[in-house]
């Protein structure tokens, strides 16, 4: 039976404080869409390489160009300096087998630290813009940034951000879909979020999703 939320329901209980005011919403907590996980990597003022695990976007074609939108992006991250200082980021996509690296970077956050390498990853070169690349990530994409703007007049921690992708490097052992492919278990890899329930406030377990493609 379908049931109608419009304020939050009385069950739900935040899991750290701000969740449904400020950093977050009792909305969201309900929904619960799985997001793509992506390395963010860009250069940070003193030559070491920042990388940000990201999951609120979206993928959009449009006029010819594919805009990307991270859909919250902390102000007070390196990211985000690294972005506004050099107008340039890459977008890395990892597969299961490497989110255990990935999931360092959270840790290896400091100034003075590579987090690329800290976190047992691998740097290229990206081909056309200033900033480095995650090697072990099977899609590469290369950005420039086009514009931000607040995500909510109650969020003042976190904006929205769209970047134009110029350049892609992609393994064609993903694109074919006859050989890997991008979906499943081995290709683009998802965050499920703790899951509310709003009616008991249930909360379920959070964990890695994949994608099952029905013919
Ligand atoms: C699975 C996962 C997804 C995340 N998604 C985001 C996100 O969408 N936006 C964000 O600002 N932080 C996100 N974070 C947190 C950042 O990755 C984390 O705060 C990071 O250390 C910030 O890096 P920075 O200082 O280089 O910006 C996520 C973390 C995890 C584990």
């Amino acid at each position: 039976m379908k049931k109608e939320f419009t304020v939050k329901p009385e069950a739900m209980k935040e899991q750290w404080p701000g969740q449904f005011t400020e950093i977050g919403s009792w909305h969201d907590a309900v929904i619960q869409m799985p997001q793509p996980i992506f390395l963010v990597t860009g250069w940070k003022s003193n030559g070491k390489a920042n990388a940000c695990l990201q999951s609120s976007t979206a993928f959009v074609g449009s006029g010819g160009e594919l805009v990307c939108i991270l859909g919250w992006v902390r102000k007070d991250g390196h990211m985000y300096q690294s972005l506004k200082e050099t107008g340039c980021c890459v977008l890395n996509f990892p597969t299961r087998a490497i989110s255990d690296q990935c999931f360092n970077t959270i840790e290896n956050n400091g100034f003075e630290t590579d987090e690329i390498t800290a976190s047992g990853l691998e740097a290229e070169k990206a081909t056309l813009v200033n900033a480095p690349r995650v090697k072990d990530c099977f899609l590469n994409i290369e950005c420039e940034f086009l514009w931000e703007r607040e995500l909510s007049p109650n969020d003042s921690s976190a904006v929205v951000i769209a970047v134009k992708a110029v350049h892609m490097a992609m393994d064609s052992d993903y694109y074919d879909q006859n050989k890997i492919g991008r979906y499943g278990k081995d290709g683009y890899l998802y965050l499920a979020n703790a899951p509310h329930n709003p009616e008991t406030g249930e909360i379920g377990e959070s964990g890695y999703a994949a994608l099952e493609i029905y013919p």
